[in-house]
Formats: C-alpha cells, structure tokens, sequence
C-alpha cells in the first residue's frame, strides 16, 4: 500500500530563506512528487549546524535565495520515485549532505567517501536529475540546500544521500548523527586515528568539535586539549573529557607555539572544527614533527587560502581533511546509530535546547551567541 499523497504535491509549512543573513519565514511551500531515484520524506525533527548559518549569513560563500536550509535532521519515508528499489514508505531516515551512489570509483574505494555523483554541493540549488527545484511557491522555485533542505516538513532527496536505520531508534536523538556528529566523531576515529595513550588538540568546542573529542575518548587518548575564544564553551567540553583548555586570546604569542610548549614539541593528533583559517594554520603547525597528524574539518571561507612553510610538512607532519567524518552515509550511518543504541556513544549531552518549528529562528540566535550545542526543532510543533 501506499501513502494517501504519494504522487501528489503536498503543500505544507517550511522555513524559507528570502535574503541573506535574514530571519526564515514559515511560508506553505509546495513540495513536488520524488522524480526517478528520489525519495520525499516527512522531516520528523531538524536541528542547526554552523554549515547551515554560514550559507545564510553568505559572508564568504556564495549566495543563493529564496533557499531552503537544513540538513541535520531525520525523518520518516513518504513515497519513493522511480527506481528506488531500497527504500520504502515507512522507512527511518537520516539524509546526509554527501551521498553514495555505490557506483563510482569513490563509492567502490574503501577508502573515500567522495562519491562522484552525490558529493557535497553547496552551490547547487536543484536536483541531479532534471536540474530543478521540488519546492516552489505560487510557481516561484525555491532552491534546496546541500540536496537536503530539512527546514521544510516535507523534502525530496536523492535515494543515495539517505541513510536507513534502527526504527527503534528516537528520531529526536539520532537527528544530530546525521551531520555534525558523525563528522567529529569519524574525524577522529577514521582520519586522525589517535592511538591509544596519546595526545590529541580540539580546535571548536561547538558540537563538531566536542563529538570529535568524543572520538578521542573512545580511541584512549590521554590527554584531550581544547582551543576555543569562547570560554563559556569549556564547562560544557569538561563532560566531554576534555580537562585542558587555551584561549587563543589568553596569549600573546600563536597558539601553536603554547600547544607545543604544554606538550614538549606539539601533539600527536590535532582535530580543526572552527571553519576559521587561522585555527586550520594552528591545529596544523602544534603537531608533533615526525609523526603528528592534523585533519580539517571546518567549512572555511570560500577564498581562504592555507599558508604554513613547507619545512612544517617536510619535518614528517601530515595535513589531511575530510567531510563527513570519511563515514559512507549508507554503509556507515546505520552502525554510528547503533553506537549510540549501544550505549558507546552519548547524544544527550549533545542536546542543549529544543524548539517547536515556528521559533527556528531562535535557534540561529543560540548559535550566533555561541549558546549551547544543538539545537532540537520538532517539526510538528
Ligand atoms: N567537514 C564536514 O563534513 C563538516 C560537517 C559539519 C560541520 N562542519 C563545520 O565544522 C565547523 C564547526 O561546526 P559546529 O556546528 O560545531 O559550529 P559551532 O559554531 O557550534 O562551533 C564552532 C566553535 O569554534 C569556535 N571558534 C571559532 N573561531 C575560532 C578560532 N579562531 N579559534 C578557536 N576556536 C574558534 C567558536 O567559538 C565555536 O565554539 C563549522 O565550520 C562547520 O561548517 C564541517
Ligand atoms: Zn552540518
Ligand atoms: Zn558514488
């Protein structure tokens, strides 16, 4: 059997972007039935990641509006398009920003996650397959976001940027393993691999960062070192194991050269979740020469340029960077799910506010303050 409004436009309420670095307004979208490859989902909660604010702020990217952000989130199948032969209405999702098509030569290499067709996106607007928009008002197309846009109760992704998981799973925990999670936690336990005993740096203690150091928790690192401006963010990173903290603005001198000193010549693993350039040359440059290991994951201005002197590489230091934690949404999502189902992983401590949808708006505000860690919008409240 299926849905009473599969093939049908279904209008419902979404929060849509009119003009940079402007409060959304819940607007009745139509949202078009799933094409070939497609699947429309019921967003069941949503929640905000700094991807999200930067691309509505538009300071260093490029804008695009009327757009609908969005893409930490999870969800419920509605209906399904052409082709899509594993999933069904019903189904519990999470849809990822980066998808696997399980194809290409990225989908087949167990060592990437960058598959050609559905890897992120931030400029496109519209879906793969007829370059158009699904969301659109009076006839107006309104562009999607990172092919996501969950700020909308119903979205239309491509098949392969979503996740299958755990029915039992609570849809209002497991929503933030669908971006910001995920990628701190794989940051640390696919990309930088701290082995156990060792010494990692957190640069970000916002919920990237802080799932990252998570990650190092779990790998047995000893010592966990936290950077951030914000010094209301490390009581909150204290639950999170971290129990040393710097302050960029505590110090004269780079930040680097403080890590190294507290460290006896740099760490052995350091983790970048700010998005800021000069916290992506600094987590590089407090390495450890010989063996250190350094991995971007912040989202940095789209003309940001990475500068170090090359004798910091050649004196066997190791630059890396990864989107989604090198976590295959479709392979890999469903096993950090049950992580957390198991009791491995802790998500509540990530969870600091929750709204109803028609105050979405206060969760950028949280974020803007840096207040808190995620934000949980119930998309039927
Ligand atoms: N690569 C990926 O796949 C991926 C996925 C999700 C998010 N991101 C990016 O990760 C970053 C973190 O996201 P979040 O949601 O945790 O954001 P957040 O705003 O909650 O946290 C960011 C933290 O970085 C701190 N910070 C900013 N500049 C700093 C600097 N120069 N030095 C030290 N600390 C600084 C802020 O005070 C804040 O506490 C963002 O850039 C986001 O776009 C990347
Ligand atoms: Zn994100
Ligand atoms: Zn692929």
């Amino acid at each position: 059997m299926s849905s009473s409004t599969a093939g049908l436009v279904i209008p419902c309420k979404a929060a849509v972007a009119w003009e940079a670095g402007k409060p959304l307004v819940i607007e009745i979208v139509e949202v078009a039935p799933p094409q070939a490859m497609e699947v429309r989902i019921k967003v069941k909660y949503t929640s905000l990641c700094h991807t999200d604010l930067y691309f509505w702020e538009a300071k260093g990217q490029t804008p695009l509006f009327p757009r609908i952000f969005g893409h930490e989130a999870s969800g419920i199948v509605e209906s399904v398009g052409e082709g899509v032969r594993d999933l069904k209405e019903g189904d519990h999702v999470l849809p990822v920003f980066t998808g696997e098509c399980g194809e290409c030569g990225h989908c087949k290499s167990e060592e990437s996650n960058m598959c050609d067709l559905l890897r992120i996106n931030t400029d496109r607007g519209v879906m793969l397959s007829d370059g158009k928009s699904r969301f659109s008002i009076n006839g107006t197309p309104i562009s999607h976001f990172l092919g996501t846009s969950t700020f909308s109760e119903y979205t239309v992704v491509h098949a392969g940027c979503l996740a299958k998981i755990n029915p039992l799973a609570p849809l209002d925990k497991v929503c933030i393993l669908s971006c910001g999670i995920s990628t701190g936690l794989g940051a640390t336990l696919n990309v930088a691999k701290p082995k156990k005993g060792s010494t990692v740096a957190v640069f970000g203690l916002g919920a990237v960062g802080l799932a990252a150091a998570e990650g190092a928790r779990i790998a047995g690192a000893s010592r966990i070192i936290g950077i951030d401006l914000n010094p209301s963010r490390f009581e909150e990173a204290r639950k999170f194991g971290i129990n040393e903290f710097v302050n960029p603005k505590d110090h004269d001198r780079p930040v680097q050269e403080v890590i190294a000193e507290i460290t006896h010549g740099g760490v052995d693993r350091s983790i970048e979740c700010t998005g800021n350039i000069n916290a992506m040359i600094s987590a590089f440059e407090c390495v450890h020469d010989g063996w250190g290991v350094a991995v971007l994951v912040g989202v940095p201005n789209k003309d940001a340029v990475f500068m170090t002197k090359p004798i910091n590489v050649l004196n066997e230091r190791t630059l890396k960077g990864t989107f989604f934690g090198n976590y295959k949404p479709r392979t890999d999502l469903p096993s950090v799910v049950d992580m957390y189902m198991s009791k491995k992983l802790q998500l509540e401590k990530f969870i600091t506010h929750q709204l109803p949808f028609s105050e979405i708006n206060k969760a950028f505000e949280y974020m803007l303050k840096g207040e808190g860690l995620r934000c949980i919008i119930n998309m039927e409240e």
